[in-house]
């Protein structure tokens, strides 16, 4: 494959499809790098304490670990002085982040959760970064809540980082799918999935089966019969993923198919995740990548957001199988 950079990538999506204004192309740059400076903190590891918890809570109500923190501290530095963004908003801020009136201000809003799956920073299992690119509507001298406030459909770009063993950014700008993988010795992202496509059958599911006894009926028979294997109504035996970081989670769907799950059930009735900064961008690719995205019962991307931290059902990955899930919710969950 010819040796393209992220810079390359946004240039000629410009190019032939005018579709990456400079100011955007600035602003995924800036998000990128970004990325590139939390993938050098995760990777210190227990060296830089980095599992270690600031004794606050964050507006989920989930403990603030140092690297929450620190991740969301160098997405605001990096992008508050550029031009490009009215305001931000964060898993870690309770409301929108002004662009302080010593920097201009641009058109569009970045939101973003800086530290995906944090929880599993202690255990040195992969976490990540997520990031979602909405245009301002109106005048955007002051982008409070309500500009936020806009369905996952008028994304212009979402993308997340995974700091794994090898860190790598996924993006999409509306136009397909594709993966980067970060050059430590050059400090590059460069594209090493120039297409990426979920295959719309798959054989392997992710849920935290723990919350088993809250499930609804329609996760409860879908599940049911992925366990029930070759002797069940699927004729096909199912493998079972759950790495509860959903960076990791998706990009194994985005690589081999798959179907990921946190749906609403009896103990989190609005939902696990949040729609603006997780559910949305990840439908965005998922769906760009040839998958689908549901609440259960209706797209993602159709939802009008209420909250900026608001909480949704999620249901993501290989066509056929989110199709037959929500199948299962909109007939009622009879068998
Ligand atoms: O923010 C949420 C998150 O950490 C996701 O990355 C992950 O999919 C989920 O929560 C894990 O949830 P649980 O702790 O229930 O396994």
């Amino acid at each position: 494959m010819r040796r393209v950079t992220l810079t390359q990538y946004l240039i000629e999506q410009q190019r032939h499809f005018g579709t990456v204004s400079p100011e955007l192309r600035l602003l995924i740059e800036v998000v990128a790098r970004a990325c590139k400076a939390i993938s050098h903190a995760v990777s210190k590891g227990p060296l830089a304490g980095i599992g270690d918890s600031v004794g606050l809570d964050n507006v989920q109500g989930e403990a603030q670990k140092k690297l929450d923190v620190i991740a969301n501290s160098v997405l605001v530095e990096a992008n508050e002085w550029g031009g490009q963004l009215a305001a931000m908003v964060s898993e870690e801020m309770a409301e929108p982040y002004q662009i302080p009136n010593r920097y201009p201000k641009g058109e569009f809003l970045l939101l973003y959760d800086p530290l995906d799956g944090s929880s599993n920073l202690d255990v040195n299992i992969s976490v990540g970064t997520i990031f979602s690119v909405l245009r301002c509507p109106g005048n955007c001298a002051e982008a409070d809540t309500s500009a936020f406030l806009q369905p996952g459909s008028k994304q212009v770009a979402a993308g997340f980082a995974v700091y794994g063993a090898a860190t790598i950014l996924v993006l999409s700008v509306g136009n397909g799918v594709v993966g980067f993988t970060l050059d430590r010795e050059l400090g590059s992202f460069v594209m090493t999935e120039e297409r990426i496509e979920i295959p719309p059958e798959t054989q392997e599911f992710a849920i935290n089966a723990s919350n088993a006894r809250n499930w609804g009926a329609p996760v409860k028979r879908y599940i049911d019969e992925c366990l029930a294997g070759k002797e069940g109504p699927r004729g096909k035996d199912f493998n079972m993923r759950w790495v509860a970081s959903m960076v990791a989670d998706v990009y194994r769907i985005l690589s081999r198919g798959g179907i990921f799950m946190y749906p609403t059930d009896a103990k989190h009735k609005e939902g696990r995740l949040r729609l603006m900064y997780e559910a949305n961008p990840m439908a965005f690719i998922v769906e760009q990548a040839g998958g689908a995205a549901t609440d259960g019962s209706q797209r993602i991307l159709d939802i009008q957001p209420s909250k900026l931290h608001q909480r949704v059902g999620v249901v993501l990955g290989s066509r056929n199988e989110v199709e037959r899930v929500t199948r299962y919710h909109t007939d009622g969950g009879a068998r």
